[in-house]
């Protein structure tokens, strides 16, 4: 069986007002009454191949999983709980190291919580096709055609075509502009999901050779993890010393033997605005409205408001995206939706 991680301590700069540092983007009703987080669940409970799921969260998060899954009735196998944000490396390195010790030969489904799949048969047929490269050692990675040069995802250079799975070239973390245009046109490239599945013993292996600076410092955390009220807290201090860095930086731009599974299921990550906004299907005018908003003469924006006592209004808007909250309002042209955490760090300085 297959043990589903999933990653939800992130933060979600990028979908303010809407996502907060206390109550980010995963745990929100972005799209439907669903959070991000209860569908990613959802969709990796219920086959006969998962076992219960992992959730690995920050400390704040952690009643707000609690809740999650209890409101949509998924029993978690453990839930994980980072004393402070360390990116994914070393939780899923953290995630590895408390399986090893059950089972050093399970299979480990690594999924981020911020992303919309519409086709969970297509998905799980993907997981399933993965399965078969686990036995030879490999990494698995899972990869989406792209359609436009997006400098957020990580790229997979695949080496050849043909087959239901294809080992990777070369992989490629958030390319600059140029580059992910480079990419794009030259037809070898496919998106990072950010979805992997690989064997306990294998990512160890590939954490040992490339990123031993982890090791020891979150070796210790889980360790000397303590039981808190059924969540297992890894160990403040030497999780302090453990490095903040993405999996994809830390072991996937480095390590050999991956190999990809190339999916269509309808994959979004609901990174900005303008995805959302994408996902939502705007209508014939190209706009969408949410909660307690109304466009008039708008084109190509997206107007939402999540307040009951807040009414948006947008007139003659063109490619504009405005969120309002209670206590906040974004306005921005949607082609800087990716720029809305400057207007996060931007707050954080103001204090
Ligand atoms: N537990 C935990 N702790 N989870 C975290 C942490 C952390 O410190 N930081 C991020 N996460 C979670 C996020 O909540 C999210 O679900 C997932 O890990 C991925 O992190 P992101 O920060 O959203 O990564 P990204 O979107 O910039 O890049 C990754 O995903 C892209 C596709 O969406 C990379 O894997 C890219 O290569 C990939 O293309
Ligand atoms: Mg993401």
């Amino acid at each position: 069986k297959i043990t589903p991680v999933i990653l939800c301590g992130g933060s979600g700069t990028r979908l303010w007002p809407v996502s907060r540092k206390s109550f980010p983007k995963q745990f929100a009703s972005l799209l439907e009454e669903e959070s991000l987080f209860q569908k990613t669940v959802m969709r990796l409970s219920g086959a006969a191949c998962f076992d219960k799921p992992i959730a690995v969260t920050n400390s704040d998060f952690r009643f707000i999983v609690t809740e999650q899954l209890a409101a949509v009735g998924i029993d978690p196998g453990a839930i994980l709980i980072e004393p402070e944000g360390r990116n994914t490396a070393p939780a899923v390195l953290a995630t590895a190291l408390y399986l090893h010790a059950k089972d050093p030969d399970a299979a480990m489904l690594v999924a981020p919580a911020d992303h919309e799949v519409a086709d969970t048969e297509a998905f799980r047929a993907a997981v399933e096709t993965g399965l078969k490269a686990l036995e030879a050692g490999k990494l698995v990675l899972f990869g989406i055609r792209p359609d436009r040069p997006e400098t957020g995802y990580g790229y997979l250079e695949l080496d050849g075509s043909g087959g239901d799975t294809v080992p990777l070239k070369r992989f490629v973390e958030k390319p600059d502009a140029a580059t992910a245009a480079e990419m794009l046109a030259s037809g070898g490239f496919l998106w990072n999901a950010g979805i992997f599945l690989f064997r306990v013993k294998d990512i160890l292996a590939a954490f040992d050779t490339h990123a031993s600076q982890l090791v020891a410092p979150v070796t210790a955390a889980v360790n000397e993890a303590q039981i808190d009220l059924g969540f297992l807290r890894l160990a403040a201090e030497p999780w302090s010393r453990a490095e903040d860095i993405s999996i994809d930086y830390a072991v996937m731009e480095k390590a050999a033997g991956l190999e990809v599974v190339p999916f269509d299921a309808g994959w979004s990550d609901l990174g900005g605005w303008d995805a959302i906004w994408r996902e939502a299907g705007p209508d014939e005018s190209g706009n969408v409205t949410h909660g307690t908003a109304t466009a008039i003469d708008c084109a190509g924006s997206l107007l939402r408001s999540d307040s009951e006592t807040v009414e948006l209004v947008g007139i003659g808007l063109k490619d504009i995206v405005a969120v309002a909250m209670n206590d906040a309002v974004l306005v921005a042209p949607k082609d800087r939706a990716q720029d809305v955490k400057l207007a996060v760090n931007a707050l954080k300085a103001k204090g």
